[in-house]
């Protein structure tokens, strides 16, 4: 075991799901909102570095209403929170100006936040493609069948494999400026 970089804020939205319990049907559709609620607005902002955002299952509560929300570190509320709505999410997210005191870019911030937005366009651009070329050679294979692909012989393709370096390589960008992010937080604290 050992210490890994870790983000100015990590929430964990419950989008979990549940048939016939009696426990109700789960966070499900209102945990997905939330989520997308969340990825949004943080991409918005420009801080998916420093800013992370994870789908969960059950997180124990399982409300009525909304979604439930496990939030570290807590800060000055609870750690867990529930019967979230997609409105509630500068609530859960807090103002800007406490994200960069916590770390966020500093003087280049708008520059990085740029970079951080192309680089997110330029991920989902090219998973499509990886998916697309992918299907053309095997109908029907998902994001996580071509995440695996020595399970698929047809994806022993060139022009496949070379468009997967491609989504590896702007994988390793956005890595690497994410660990600078960390890095650089951490010499703040
Ligand atoms: S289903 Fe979301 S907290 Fe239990």
């Amino acid at each position: 075991m050992r210490d890994a970089p870790a983000p100015r804020l990590h929430l964990f939205v419950c989008a979990n799901r549940r048939e016939g319990s009696p426990l109700g049907p789960g966070c499900g559709e209102r945990g997905e909102a939330v989520y997308d609620a969340l990825k949004r607005e943080v991409g918005r902002r420009g801080e998916i570095a420093t800013t992370w955002v994870t789908k969960t299952y059950c997180l124990g509560i399982c409300p009525r209403e909304g979604a439930t929300v496990a939030r570290w570190p807590s800060g000055a509320t609870s750690a867990i929170v529930t019967e979230v709505a997609p409105a509630d999410v500068d609530a859960l997210l807090g103002s800007r100006e406490a994200g960069a005191g916590a770390g966020a870019p500093r003087g280049d911030e708008p520059a990085v936040a740029e970079l951080s937005r192309e680089l997110d366009a330029l991920e989902e651009l090219q998973r499509k493609k990886v998916l697309d070329l992918a299907r053309r050679l095997k109908p029907g294979l998902t994001l996580e069948d071509v995440q695996n692909p020595h399970d698929f012989p047809e994806l022993d393709d060139p022009d496949w494999h070379y468009a997967d370096g491609v989504l590896a390589g702007v994988q390793s960008v956005k890595s690497a400026l994410s660990a600078m992010l960390r890095g650089r937080a951490k010499r703040e604290d």
